[in-house]
């Protein structure tokens, strides 16, 4: 069972958004899913209420009750975890750094969401877990030459997941109807898109590269 926690401090920036989009295109590519909503705010657990299919185990979980949980998951077979927690400085978001085999942070493209991701990043790093950037909501066509610059240096340091993810009206259409993307919209752009980041996922869970999950 693989555990991906889905953390970052600045609010908004798409974790719950990704976390469902993520799980659906898993749960499509054969995975066993498990949403684990760390929210007090619930966004997880609301999107599981109002989902008409039971293929995806949405739960919620405090502080404290991690381990209990992931044990229990375990036991009914879940082969993919994937962990949506709350903006801000949170002790259930330091839980979930601690159990997960891989941290996405999602930000938008800008120096605000980068910068705000500092927090989060420091933890990360004292943890030696293994953690990436998510460029959510970035603009569909090119990138300004100063965001570029900066995305290339974080593929550079080999933290960036592929790919950069678009500003997409499908993504809120998607949640508003509590299904994923590649639901929704199953040949659009955005569907494309979270195929495309749940094969980078899983090859960076796996520990190879993008073109030996093509050959596997
Ligand atoms: N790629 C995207 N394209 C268009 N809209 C998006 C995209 N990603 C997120 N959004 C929208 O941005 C808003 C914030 O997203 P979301 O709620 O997923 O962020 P969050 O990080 O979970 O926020 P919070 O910190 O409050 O929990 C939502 O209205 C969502 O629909
Ligand atoms: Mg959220």
């Amino acid at each position: 069972m693989r555990k991906i926690a889905i953390v970052t401090q600045k609010g908004g920036a798409g974790k719950s958004t990704l976390a469902v989009c993520l799980a659906v295109a898993a749960r499509e590519a054969g995975e066993n899913v498990c949403l684990v909503d760390l929210d007090p705010m619930g966004s997880l657990s609301n999107w599981g209420d109002r989902r008409k299919s039971q293929d995806i185990l949405v739960m919620a979980a405090a502080q404290g009750e991690l381990n209990t949980v992931m044990g229990e998951l375990e036991t009914l077979g879940v082969t993919l975890v994937v962990m949506d927690t709350p903006a801000g400085d949170t002790m259930v978001a330091e839980e979930a750094m601690d159990v997960a085999d891989l941290c996405l942070l999602p930000a938008r493209p800008n120096i605000f969401d980068v910068a705000a991701s500092g927090g989060t990043l420091q933890k990360l790093k004292a943890r030696e877990r293994d953690y990436a950037f998510v460029l959510n909501q970035c603009p569909p066509q090119r990138q300004s030459p100063r965001i570029q610059q900066g995305i290339d240096a974080l593929a550079a340091m080999g933290v960036l997941m592929t790919p950069l993810v678009a500003a997409r009206a499908d993504y809120q259409e998607a949640a508003r109807r509590a299904l994923g993307v590649t639901e929704f919209a199953s040949s659009g752009a955005a569907a494309a898109e979270m195929r495309e980041l749940w094969r980078s996922t899983r090859a960076r869970l796996d520990g190879v590269e993008l073109e030996q999950i093509d050959a596997a």
